[in-house]
């Protein structure tokens, strides 16, 4: 038989098949299509490559499918601009057709994901973004945040930071949503306890000309700064501090992402800096321990807060899709089980709200060589307000 001939009767074999398959739900329903719409490039490249493995290490454990279906693939990288950001994900829900998507990283990006997800219905499972709307008025039945909210990771600190003695501090961030919530979150807690924040700074993103505003924090010495900067942000931003000489006499304070898969990086500059985090380096339960020696002989690497929410969008996923026996289709049934399960993250185990972002402990952190390491909990199955959120 020639080469044409074979193939075309294998072809015809193969489209009878097709025909005379019911087409019934489990191994009928083919592979599901993921989308991982995350940053490759720009400040927050390494954030999105720690998510992308820590999902792919969910999946690995698990065979390689969920609910019985293979995954494949589909990826965009979003760049972390929002202007760029409807036809990226569009891009995924219109052109490669995916079953459910699992992005972002900046908050910006993720609020046009969530407005493009809300109208098309398509899944949406968030691994970092902490846009507060995304489970506040935009919240939605399919969509949900592996996470945190950006008013969870800061409200935390205020009142560390108060606690610790500080009466004036100074917020410095990136000029957009996430800056904007931590800083303002962060000023909730700290006033709550007493303190009073005296100026907020910012740049816009990504931007790294610190200096002008380091000479202002140098003038107003207030007693501590509350700085959300992340990647490599986060890297220049936490030596430039220390190179002005300015943590010798005002404390740095950050949410966790200040010094996150930052540490090799900032080196001496970043030693003994106090941050609020849902993860930390040295939980030292069976649980991490375990996902972060598989992490380490998968990828060469240590995890950090972002591999664990990428593991976690894997886990919530599996849950969802078991339930509906891999029929996405199934909005409503997929989203009580996620809405009942108990996620047994690496972080400690976790709950989703009605809005679906995690109540959860929120770590207090301080930085001890390469590690992020725990020194107590600054508040426990901490539930963000989901303020807007009507569903
Ligand atoms: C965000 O834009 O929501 C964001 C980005 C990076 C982080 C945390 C939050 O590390």
């Amino acid at each position: 038989m020639t080469l044409t001939r074979k193939t075309l009767l294998s072809a015809t074999i193969a489209a009878a098949a097709l025909c005379a398959a019911p087409l019934s739900h489990g191994q009928a329903q083919g592979k599901l299509k993921v989308g991982l719409m995350l940053p490759y490039t720009g400040t927050y490249a390494s954030l999105g490559n720690a998510i992308e493995n820590g999902f792919r290490l969910y999946i690995g454990e698990q065979g390689g499918k969920l609910a019985g279906r293979e995954i494949e693939f589909f990826k965009v990288d979003d760049e972390s601009d929002p202007s760029k950001a409807t036809d990226n994900v569009n891009k995924l829900i219109k052109r490669d057709g995916v079953d459910v998507i699992v992005g972002t990283v900046h908050s910006g990006v993720a609020m046009a994901m969530a407005r493009a997800a809300k109208e098309s219905g398509t899944l949406l499972i968030v691994p970092n973004a902490g846009a507060d709307a995304v489970t506040g008025a935009m919240c939605s039945p399919n969509i949900f945040r592996s996470s945190f909210s950006n008013w969870q990771s800061a409200y935390a600190a205020g009142d560390v930071v108060a606690k610790q003695g500080k009466k004036k501090a100074i917020t410095i961030t990136w000029k957009y949503a996430a800056g904007d919530e931590m800083a303002s979150a962060f000023k909730e807690g700290f006033e709550k306890s007493g303190g009073q924040v005296v100026k907020q700074l910012n740049l816009p993103f990504p931007g790294v000309e610190f200096q002008a505003l380091l000479t202002d924090i140098a003038a107003q010495k207030p007693d501590a700064v509350f700085a959300f900067f992340a990647g490599g942000g986060a890297v220049k931003f936490v030596k430039d501090y220390a190179a002005a000489g300015l943590n010798k006499n005002i404390s740095l304070y950050g949410p966790g992402f200040l010094t996150d898969g930052t540490l090799e990086a900032q080196g001496d500059a970043a030693q003994g800096i106090f941050t609020t985090l849902h993860y930390a380096d040295s939980l030292n339960t069976p649980r991490d321990n375990a996902f972060r020696l598989a992490y380490a002989k998968t990828y060469k690497q240590q995890p950090d807060v972002y591999a664990v929410q990428g593991y976690d969008a894997g886990q919530i996923l599996s849950v969802g899709l078991n339930a509906v026996k891999g029929d996405v289709g199934k909005k409503a049934e997929f989203a009580a089980a996620v809405e009942k399960a108990t996620i047994d993250s690496p972080r400690g185990a976790f709950t989703l709200s009605k809005a679906h972002n995690p109540v959860q402990n929120i770590y207090l952190r301080k930085v001890d060589g390469k590690e992020n390491k725990v020194v107590g909990v600054a508040a426990k199955a901490l539930a963000d307000p989901a303020r807007g959120c009507r569903s």
